[in-house]
């Protein structure tokens, strides 16, 4: 079995490709062995698309981090719940103890001091400054700064100037919620979408139901006797993708449609866009 983690994981992640990129390769590369997704992965979607791209399943940290059965401090997981997508930097900061090793954590107050900085963090200095104290598995320890170990529920101190590992999907995170619930919501919730794609593929190719332009057809290349002038394949994945597009821009995903379709407000392809999403239900 082989664990494909993308760059958008939370914790050590080694690799700079996304998730979306690299799955579909490590399949192809390591076919039959059995291929599991990781990093940006936290609800159903996320499963589905990472079976989509043909993984057997998939591995998930940071959605877990935020429930009552994580052993994570509890400042950690409320830091978690306020996080957007934006809030974590890919880092080898937190170099103590394993130096020079990437990772990506939240973008605290403390790592932004920090950040340029990392040649000096990577070292096993002694003197260290110790910021807190932690136990794990009965056993007392202080906590230097800088080590790579983030805060259990033991821990005391600075917490907030530890290493609160976080991947891009705790955006997706917005409230503690127990892990079997998480898991039963993702394992249906997929499986819905997934029975729902057949019939939204169809629908957007034939009818253009969410305002998709689709090319005009070649006569020459439309199959003779053909009634309906259905679409072909590749005009049906076409549609699929940007009704998929459209779908993500709907209003209920607090991004309306027509705040884009205003011209002064259509976004230009050459610059850099940010779409600013709230957690607010
Ligand atoms: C707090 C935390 C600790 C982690 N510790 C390890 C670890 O010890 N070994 C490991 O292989 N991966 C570790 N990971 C990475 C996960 O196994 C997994 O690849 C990653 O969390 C998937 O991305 P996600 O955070 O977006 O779900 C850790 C991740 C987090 C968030």
């Amino acid at each position: 079995m082989v664990i494909a983690q993308g760059a958008e994981a939370g914790g050590h992640v080694a690799g700079q490709i996304s998730t979306m990129v690299l799955v579909p390769r490590i399949v192809d590369a390591v076919a039959p062995a059995l291929v599991l997704a990781a990093g940006g992965i936290a609800d159903a979607r996320g499963l589905a698309a990472a079976l989509c791209l043909g993984a057997d399943g998939v591995v998930m940290g940071t959605r877990f981090l935020a429930t009552p059965e994580a052993n994570a401090h509890p400042v950690y997981k409320a830091s978690l719940v306020a996080a957007s997508e934006e809030s974590t930097v890919r880092t080898v900061l937190f170099g103590k103890g394993w130096p020079h090793a990437p990772h990506r954590t939240l973008r605290t107050a403390f790592v932004r001091e920090w950040l340029g900085r990392e040649g000096e963090t990577q070292g096993t200095r002694p003197d260290e400054p110790v910021i807190g104290s932690t136990a794990i598995a009965g056993t007392e320890m202080p906590v230097q700064r800088f080590v790579s170990m983030p805060p259990n529920v033991h821990a005391t101190g600075d917490i907030e100037s530890m290493a609160l590992l976080a991947g891009q999907s705790v955006g997706l995170v917005g409230e503690i919620h127990p892990a079997a619930d998480i898991v039963r919501e993702m394992v249906d919730g997929a499986e819905n979408l997934i029975r729902g794609l057949s019939q939204k593929l169809h629908q957007t190719a034939t009818h253009s139901s969410v305002g998709v332009v689709l090319p005009p057809a070649e006569p020459a290349k439309r199959k003779r006797g053909d009634p309906q002038q259905k679409a072909s394949p590749a005009e049906r994945l076409a549609g699929l993708a940007l009704a998929l597009v459209s779908d993500l821009l709907h209003p209920r995903r607090q991004c309306s449609r027509t705040e884009w379709s205003t011209p002064d407000q259509r976004i230009p392809r050459s610059a850099n866009t940010t779409l600013q999403f709230s957690k607010e239900p």
